[in-house]
């Protein structure tokens, strides 16, 4: 059976380096983004080069009628997917809780936890034989990022706790939910948050020394999704240098 997976938020960064490790271990790839037509164009291209094994899925996943529409676009395309990446997300400029207003807020929780909510529903209801969700999460779950991001930081918390209650909800039905929290990763959110150079910043206080490279979070990614993890549901896996 073709093995068909949604990356949500794939044309840059941590979903991009997913989509090419999926693609290369012959998953056809419903390859989501919100606006940045270019990056994403690109890695289409990319992976169709020799074979058609890439769509692209643009749309606000935070929005219910994008969702309904990104699914059946890919339903048509490659047929009822089979394994979804929840990995779209957003950071919003560092401040402290006082300076946060409720858009914000909202806007924070609306991408990355009511996103995650919706696609897990749309997923779970066509994997019929099974499947495999994997949430992106975040160190910042366990932290709670202070002066920084502690909206972020509780959105993030949230998809944990999705991620544990839909892996027992669903583990009956063959579909197993599970959860990665990369540390800090070398990726344009951070310039996003107001500052590009954070990595290099923080690399002294992560015990393996370095900020973690995209595709070392794919690799976490593919394998929970992979039957080699066929025992692992309701798991999160800390993906941080040991912080
Ligand atoms: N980088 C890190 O250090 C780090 C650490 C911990 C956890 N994470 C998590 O890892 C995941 C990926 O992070 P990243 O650093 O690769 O992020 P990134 O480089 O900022 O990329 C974010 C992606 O999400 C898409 N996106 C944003 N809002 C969207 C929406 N409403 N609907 C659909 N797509 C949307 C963007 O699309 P466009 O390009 O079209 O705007 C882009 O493809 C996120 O869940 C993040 O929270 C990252």
């Amino acid at each position: 059976m073709a093995k068909v997976a949604l990356i949500t938020g794939g044309s840059r960064g941590i979903g991009a380096a997913t989509a090419r490790k999926l693609a290369s271990e012959g998953y056809l790839i419903g390859l989501n983004y919100i606006k940045n037509k270019v990056a994403a164009t690109q890695l289409s291209d990319e992976l169709n080069k020799d074979r058609k094994r890439c769509v692209l899925l643009q749309g606000d996943v935070s929005q219910e009628s994008d969702v309904l529409r990104i699914f059946e676009e890919l339903d048509e395309t490659f047929g009822p997917l089979t394994h979804l990446v929840n990995n779209a997300a957003i950071l919003q400029p560092q401040t402290k809780l006082v300076d946060m207003d409720a858009n914000r807020i909202n806007r924070v929780l609306s991408t990355n936890v009511t996103s995650a909510f919706l696609c897990c529903r749309e997923a779970v209801k066509r994997m019929v034989n099974g499947g495999a969700i994997v949430n992106v999460s975040s160190a910042a779950a366990r932290i709670g990022a202070p002066h920084e991001y502690i909206d972020y930081a509780a959105s993030k918390a949230a998809v944990d706790t999705l991620t544990k209650g839909l892996a027992l909800e669903v583990a009956d039905r063959g579909i197993r939910v599970n959860g990665v929290r990369p540390g800090f990763i070398y990726t344009d959110m951070h310039a996003d948050g107001g500052e590009p150079g954070r990595v290099d910043r923080m690399k002294e206080n992560i015990p393996l020394k370095r900020g973690g490279q995209p595709e070392e979070i794919a690799a976490a990614i593919a394998w929970l999704l992979s039957d080699d993890a066929s025992y692992v549901t309701g798991s999160i896996l800390d993906a941080a240098g040991g912080r």
